[in-house]
């Protein structure tokens, strides 16, 4: 059964009225024309209102092997002038990068002496907004980790350094605990991943070529871009950080493909959407993402707000004030969104 049902929209053949005059009945059979009537539970107060179940729709690929897919180079051989222009610069797709493509974390490095005699050895940078993080390869599709981390500031210099004094590398964490959301096509079984840095398959899921004749066979395109449980899906596969894996216990998810439901094996703690502890931009995905999913409001999705190619948000400011705003806005003003710093134990930082 899909959410739609579950939404109970009621699809109702109105007999609309019966008009009385002098000495006629007119009887006026209507179907409404828009007979979708959002039917909107209004439960007793003790009634919280009916929640979904998240893992109802759709299927996963948890525990299958990677499919092949189309990988980035080949996508920007045909969309470089739109999407390669700016690919460049994205946070996706740069999340981790070779020191060759990154001279200015090469030269966050060079200014710590406490990481000399491992400058060498450093080949990767997973970061470059708020953070640093240093890696080398080990083998087909794995990286070790430094524990040292570098802070950065607007200008991208390290305004500060995280356990610089006892660098180690670390062989297992970045395996167990990152490689699912800062890499690409990782597999359930070795936790190898295909690619370093997030490809275009992490969004738009496995592509058919002849997309370029009907592009209703792409994920994302203009016109298959309206199923809100899908989008929400494909974004919180890494945007809901501190959530597990049912099958790997592992704190990213399972072989998930663009277009799975993630709910499916994912375990997730939906009580974090109200922490108030928890800080608006965090706070806004969680709550987000549970509107969609469980309480089924697909009124709002991340791309009603966010644009992941021109990397802004600047629509959000013309959609009618919800309660999401006030994660971030105080209740009679749009001015001076609330200040935050986004955190999470799990990324380290
Ligand atoms: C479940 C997915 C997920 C896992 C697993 C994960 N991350 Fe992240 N990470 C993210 C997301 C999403 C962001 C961006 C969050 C934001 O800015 O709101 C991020 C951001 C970061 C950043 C900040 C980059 C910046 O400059 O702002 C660093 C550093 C980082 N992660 C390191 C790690 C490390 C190290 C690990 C493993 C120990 C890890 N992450 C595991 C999803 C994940
Ligand atoms: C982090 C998720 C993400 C990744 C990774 C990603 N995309 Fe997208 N893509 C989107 C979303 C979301 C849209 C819908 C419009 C938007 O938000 O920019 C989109 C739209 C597009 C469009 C249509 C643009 C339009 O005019 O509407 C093309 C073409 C595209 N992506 C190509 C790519 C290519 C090529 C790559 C890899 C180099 C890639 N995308 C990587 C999320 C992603
Ligand atoms: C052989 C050339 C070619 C390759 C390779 C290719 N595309 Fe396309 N793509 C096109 C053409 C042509 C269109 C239709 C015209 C347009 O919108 O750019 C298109 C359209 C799209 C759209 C929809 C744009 C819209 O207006 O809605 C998306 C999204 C997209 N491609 C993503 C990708 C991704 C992701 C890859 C790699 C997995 C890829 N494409 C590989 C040629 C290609
Ligand atoms: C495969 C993992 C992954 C997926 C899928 C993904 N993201 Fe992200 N996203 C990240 C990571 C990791 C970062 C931070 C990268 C960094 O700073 O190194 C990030 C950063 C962002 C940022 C901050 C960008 C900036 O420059 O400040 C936004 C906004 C965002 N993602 C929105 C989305 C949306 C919307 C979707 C769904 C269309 C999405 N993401 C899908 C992993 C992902
Ligand atoms: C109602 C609009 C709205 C919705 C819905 C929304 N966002 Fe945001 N989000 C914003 C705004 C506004 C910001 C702050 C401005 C900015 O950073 O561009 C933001 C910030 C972020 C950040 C940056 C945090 C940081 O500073 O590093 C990420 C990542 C993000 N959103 C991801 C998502 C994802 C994923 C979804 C969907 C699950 C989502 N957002 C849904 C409006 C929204
Ligand atoms: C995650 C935090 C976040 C959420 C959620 C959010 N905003 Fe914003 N909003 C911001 C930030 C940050 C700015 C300033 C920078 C910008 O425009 O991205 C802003 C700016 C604005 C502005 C421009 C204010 C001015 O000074 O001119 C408007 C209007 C606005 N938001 C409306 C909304 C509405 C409506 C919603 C709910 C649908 C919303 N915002 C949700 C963070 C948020």
């Amino acid at each position: 059964m899909n959410a739609t049902s579950k939404r109970k929209i009621v699809f109702a053949a109105k007999t609309l009225s019966v008009i009385l005059t002098a000495s006629v009945f007119l009887w006026q059979f209507g179907f409404t024309p828009m007979a979708a009537v959002i039917h909107q539970d209004k439960p007793a107060e003790q009634n919280p209102p009916k929640k979904l179940d998240p893992a109802a729709w759709g299927g996963n690929h948890a525990g299958q092997p990677v499919p092949e897919f189309v990988h980035g180079d080949e996508c920007l051989f045909c969309h470089r002038n739109t999407i390669g222009s700016t690919w460049q610069n994205n946070a996706h797709g740069v999340t981790v990068r070779h020191r060759e493509d990154a001279p200015e974390l090469r030269a966050v490095l060079k200014d710590q002496v406490k990481l000399n005699a491992f400058a060498e050895q450093i080949e990767y940078f997973l970061g470059s907004r708020h953070r640093v993080r240093f890696l080398k390869k080990e083998g087909y599709g794995k990286f070790t980790i430094l524990n040292t981390q570098a802070v950065l500031n607007a200008e991208h210099k390290a305004e500060r350094w995280e356990a610089a004094d006892k660098p180690v590398w670390d062989r297992e964490k970045f395996a167990n605990n990152c490689a699912g959301c800062h890499t690409t096509g990782v597999d359930p079984q070795t936790k190898a991943f295909s690619g370093f840095g997030l490809d275009c398959y992490t969004c738009h899921g496995e592509v058919d070529l002849d997309h370029s004749n009907d592009t209703s066979k792409v994920l994302l395109s203009k016109k298959r871009r309206n199923d809100a449980r899908v989008i929400t899906s494909l974004c919180a596969q890494c945007h809901l950080r501190e959530s597990k894996s049912r099958s790997t216990g592992l704190p990213y998810p399972n072989n998930f493909v663009a277009g799975d439901n993630l709910f499916q094996d994912l375990v997730v703690d939906w009580a974090r959407a109200n922490d108030a502890r928890l800080n608006p931009g965090d706070r806004h995905i969680w709550r987000n993402v549970r509107d969609v999913v469980v309480n089924g409001d697909e009124s709002l999705t991340c791309l009603n707000c966010h644009q992941v190619h021109a990397n802004t948000s600047i629509r959000h400011r013309r959609i009618l004030r919800t309660p999401i705003c006030s994660e971030c806005h105080a209740a009679d003003s749009f001015k001076n969104p609330k200040p935050y710093t986004v955190q999470s134990a799990l990324c380290e930082y």
